[in-house]
């Protein structure tokens, strides 16, 4: 990108401030609707909360806010880019994204949408996807080198599900291939997909894995997302509770930037609220069998009442 066209980009900083959602409400209405299989990636409640167009405007004025030095995105960029991976997100689909995102900006801006604007978004996206697909791609690589590894999504089984409280399951998962199984850092997620019959589509979401790693199972705790005034109850979580053992379901390679440093000797402190308080089962049981144990300074974890008889996570 020239000198030109990086301050083009900053002209828009304003317009992105005031209408980053419009653009981004614009971008995922057009694109789900024109190209329905990807309903099948994005989280429908997600979309119908406004939350993924919201996070989506702050990343794309956070890039323009640092077309300069993308670089100092790195570390946001790597968090996204582990989502993306879990999700079995393709270099191909950055086309997509990238003509609905352009064609966005173009209907928002209106007539103030210059050849030249629209050429240097466009240059500014490319630059993006570029980083974006390498490092994902190296992020593939490494989950296909490692012992157990896999890209994309593999079929497990339910091999036993344990009721921890009134709304919180822990299911145990089995590959069906009877393969190994690929170790993680405390505190890192696997993503999950299953068929809503409701929506006539798959919906993929989250779970921190609960324990420390196991060669025999992966471990996932999920709360019930229920009695939530006048919003619906959470789709997949109530799906997942109603699961038997025996059951199939589609799970993706452990991901994830926040987890446990096991080399580091600092000492650590372990803060959650909720269900946030599975990924801190991990790191508590992964930190007792650690030759090399941390000191904990603390943990704190704020949970309700029904959900206080955790007896196994
Ligand atoms: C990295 C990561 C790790 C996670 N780990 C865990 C874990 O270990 N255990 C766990 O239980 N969960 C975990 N989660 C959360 C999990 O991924 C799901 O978000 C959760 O299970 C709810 O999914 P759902 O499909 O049941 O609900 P969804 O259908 O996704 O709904 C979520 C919420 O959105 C609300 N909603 C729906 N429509 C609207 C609307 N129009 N406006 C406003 N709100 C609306 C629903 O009422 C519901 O409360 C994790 C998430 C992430 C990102
Ligand atoms: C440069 C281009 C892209 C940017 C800046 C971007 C940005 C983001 C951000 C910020 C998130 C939220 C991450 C999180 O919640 O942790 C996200 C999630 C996601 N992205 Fe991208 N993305 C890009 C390209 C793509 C492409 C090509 C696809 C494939 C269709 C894609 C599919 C998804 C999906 C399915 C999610 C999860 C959404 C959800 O949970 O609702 N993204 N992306």
């Amino acid at each position: 990108m020239n000198t030109n066209q990086k301050n083009l980009i900053k002209a828009t900083i304003p317009f992105l401030k005031t209408n980053g959602t419009d653009l981004t409400k614009h971008f995922y209405a057009t694109m789900l609707s024109e190209n329905p299989e990807l309903n099948n990636l994005f989280n429908i409640s997600n979309q119908a909360s406004g939350r993924q167009q919201n996070v989506l405007a702050n990343t794309v004025l956070a890039y323009a806010e640092n077309i300069e030095k993308p670089t100092v995105l790195i570390n946001i960029l790597k968090g996204i880019g582990n989502k993306h991976v879990s999700l079995n997100i393709h270099p191909e689909q950055y086309k997509i994204v990238g003509h609905y995102l352009i064609s966005s900006i173009k209907a928002i801006l209106g007539d103030a949408a210059t050849a030249e604007i629209i050429e240097a978004w466009t240059e500014a996206y490319n630059e993006l996807a570029q980083i974006m697909i390498s490092l994902e791609d190296g992020m593939y690589q490494s989950k296909v080198r490692k012992t157990g590894g896999w890209k994309g999504w593999r079929t497990f089984i339910i091999s036993d599900i344990v009721e921890e409280s009134a709304e919180i399951k822990s299911f145990y998962l089995k590959p069906k291939d009877k393969g190994t199984i690929t170790d993680y850092h405390p505190g890192q997620y696997i993503s999950v997909k299953t068929f809503v019959p409701e929506l006539q589509h798959e919906q993929p979401r989250q779970y921190s894995l609960s324990s420390a790693f196991n060669p025999e199972y992966y471990r996932i705790s999920v709360k019930k997302d229920q009695n939530n005034q006048h919003l619906p109850d959470g789709i997949v979580s109530n799906i997942l509770h109603k699961k038997n053992i025996g059951d199939e379901i589609e799970v993706s390679a452990p991901s994830g930037v926040f987890h446990l440093d096991t080399h580091s000797e600092n000492p650590m402190v372990l803060i959650s609220g909720g269900v946030g308080i599975t990924p801190l089962f991990s790191m508590l049981e992964a930190n007792k069998n650690s030759v090399k144990k941390k000191q904990l300074y603390g943990c704190i974890a704020a949970v309700m009442r029904k959900s206080m008889h955790l007896k196994t996570i």
